[in-house]
């Protein structure tokens, strides 16, 4: 079977996804696969080079990468694809449009707004937030332009940087807990891992350098536990997702609140994922396998 690892793209993800296509195709059997790794540069080129692939095994992250346009193309060019479909995808990378569905389906989230424009800094309802506050780009990962403000003063320049990499920048409630992450492959929830940042919260660095954070698989109290399976079960059905993805939650007295879902999450060196797949005794390459499996179904 022909396997093309999609990985690079233009989103400002693209190293970390340079660094899941690289994992991916150590990762992939030989024995079972032709493996193209397919480094993409530009949108046009995904066209010409996955003809003849049997299936497109994403390693794309962010924009026109998890966000439901390169699905798109994939479902009219008829080449199958590994994840999420389109509804999923796009829906997901909106932060918040997925919240609003988490809220109508009873999931708990953090409070936010919305605000696309400098001058709406100053209406009532931003002047009347309560800090700590995150502001992070609607559409973004990896935390990239992401920044806790803790006083009214630095609010309009993380704002404005935030707006650098999205039309729209979201700002949500900081809330003071543990940061978990619930990995779901094919609708079943894989153990669940808590991670302690060593900077002021879960930033690029924490994220993808060695020793960045401290990431262990939680054994929750079972009380707890069933919240948090509902919330990430409820995330993944209620937003259509599909084979895999990573849903992240605080736990604040005992109550999760879902931040977000990612579609196409890292599977790097240092991700989460993998690590909460080995702990239920899937191996990498395994989890590759039934990814793909998953997918041609
Ligand atoms: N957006 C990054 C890749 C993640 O969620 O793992
Ligand atoms: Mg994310």
């Amino acid at each position: 079977m022909k396997v093309g690892v999609i990985m690079g793209g233009t989103s400002s993800e693209r190293d970390i996804s340079l660094l899941t296509g690289q994992e991916m195709i150590t990762h992939l059997d030989p024995q079972k696969y032709e493996v193209v790794p397919v480094v993409i540069n530009n949108k046009r080129e995904l066209i010409e080079k996955s003809a003849g692939l049997d299936i497109a095994l994403l390693a794309l992250h962010g924009k026109y990468g998890e966000d439901g346009t390169i699905q798109g193309t994939l479902d009219s060019l008829g080449i199958p694809y590994t994840g999420c479909g389109v509804l999923a995808s796009s829906v997901c990378m909106d932060k918040d449009i997925s919240k609003r569905i988490m809220q109508q389906a009873g999931v708990p989230t953090v409070e936010w707004l919305q605000i696309s424009d400098l001058e709406e800094l100053s209406s009532t309802t931003v002047m009347q937030l309560s800090y700590p506050v995150v502001v992070k780009p609607n559409s973004g990962g990896s935390s990239i332009g992401t920044q806790i403000v803790r006083e009214p003063s630095t609010l309009r320049e993380a704002t404005e940087a935030a707006l650098a990499w999205d039309d729209t920048v979201m700002i949500e409630q900081y809330i003071e807990g543990e940061e978990i992450t619930c990995a779901i492959l094919d609708g079943t929830m894989l153990p669940v891992i808590s991670i302690r940042s060593s900077g002021a919260f879960f930033d690029y660095s924490s994220k993808y350098d060695d020793g960045g954070a401290e990431e262990r698989i939680v054994q929750l109290p079972a009380d707890i536990h069933k919240h948090v399976e509902a919330a990430a079960l409820t995330c993944y059905h209620v937003l259509k997702c599909s084979v895999y993805a990573r849903v992240d939650m605080i736990i604040r007295d005992g109550m999760p609140y879902v931040l977000e879902v990612n579609t196409l999450p890292g599977l790097t060196r240092n991700s989460l994922l993998p690590k909460s797949a080995d702990a239920a005794g899937i191996s990498f390459a395994k989890l590759l396998d039934s990814i793909i499996e998953l997918s041609l179904q």
